[in-house]
């Protein structure tokens, strides 16, 4: 049961789920284990999506500029996404969550793409909540791809030029079904968007925290709701409340 009722229910959540290395380095272990332990919040964090409403959640898991990481940290990454996905997708299907993921898989190793594409085909009748994870994912990057992806459609006599709006730009994005973020969380204390969804992101309100991703639990998921019911959110007009 909640304990607080929520005036304003964010449709999007999106996280920057960051500093495992750190997290890892100051309990004296190597930085891995603090992926491992980041992979074992995602199923906290989806309940308290469904516990307050909110329809989608979005997760910066891997970016197009952490391929300059070490391979064996990159490794240890995605044998972690792999254990999340055998973990915790049949919970999550069975309360009626989606997975979908936000970024170019064709880079992604073989058994970790697999995993992917099983969570998503699996899940895609579900619509209690979607879950977002953004994997070789980056936000300039999906707008040159988008930007393509019109281009061709264009040479392809499918639409005009003058179709284009920023409304319908969105349809080619990455799931165009997301909705715009609402709540932009990051972790570790960064104040950074370091490339994540650029053109979702555009109204978002932006909450940053000190607390390392592995330690950020229904409780701080809560305080950082508690913001974002402060903001007044105005899109360039007027305060109507
Ligand atoms: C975020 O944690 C996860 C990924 C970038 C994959 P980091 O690995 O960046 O941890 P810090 O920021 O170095 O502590
Ligand atoms: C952003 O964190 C990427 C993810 C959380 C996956 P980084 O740790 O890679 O970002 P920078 O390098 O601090 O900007
Ligand atoms: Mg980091």
């Amino acid at each position: 049961m909640a304990e607080f009722q929520l005036r304003k229910i964010p449709a999007h959540v999106a996280f920057i789920m960051d500093g495992n290395g750190r997290w890892a380095k100051a309990r004296g272990l190597a930085r891995h284990f603090g992926h491992k332990e980041a992979c074992l919040r995602l199923r906290e964090i989806f309940d308290t999506c469904l516990e307050y409403g909110i329809s989608y959640s979005s997760y910066y898991a891997f970016s197009t500029e952490n391929w300059d990481r070490p391979q064996e940290e990159i490794d240890h990454l995605m044998d972690y996404l792999e254990e999340f996905f055998e973990r915790d997708l049949p919970y999550i299907k069975s309360k009626g969550g989606r997975i979908v993921i936000s970024g170019d898989l064709g880079r992604i190793r073989e058994k970790t793409r697999k995993t992917c594409f099983e969570a998503m085909d699996s899940t895609k009748d579900n619509s209690t909540h979607t879950m977002n994870i953004c994997l070789n994912y980056g936000g300039r990057d999906e707008i040159v791809r988008a930007a393509k992806a019109f281009v061709r459609d264009v040479e392809e006599g499918k639409v005009a030029i003058d179709d284009l709006t920023d409304e319908t730009f969105k349809n080619y994005l990455w799931n165009p079904a997301l909705p715009d973020v609402d709540l932009m969380i990051r972790t570790s204390g960064e104040v950074r968007l370091s490339n994540f969804m650029l053109y979702r992101l555009a109204y978002a309100e932006l909450v940053f925290v000190e607390v390392k991703w592995p330690d950020f639990r229904r409780p701080q998921f809560i305080e950082c709701l508690k913001e974002f019911q402060k903001r007044g959110r105005r899109f360039g007009g007027l305060e109507n409340e």
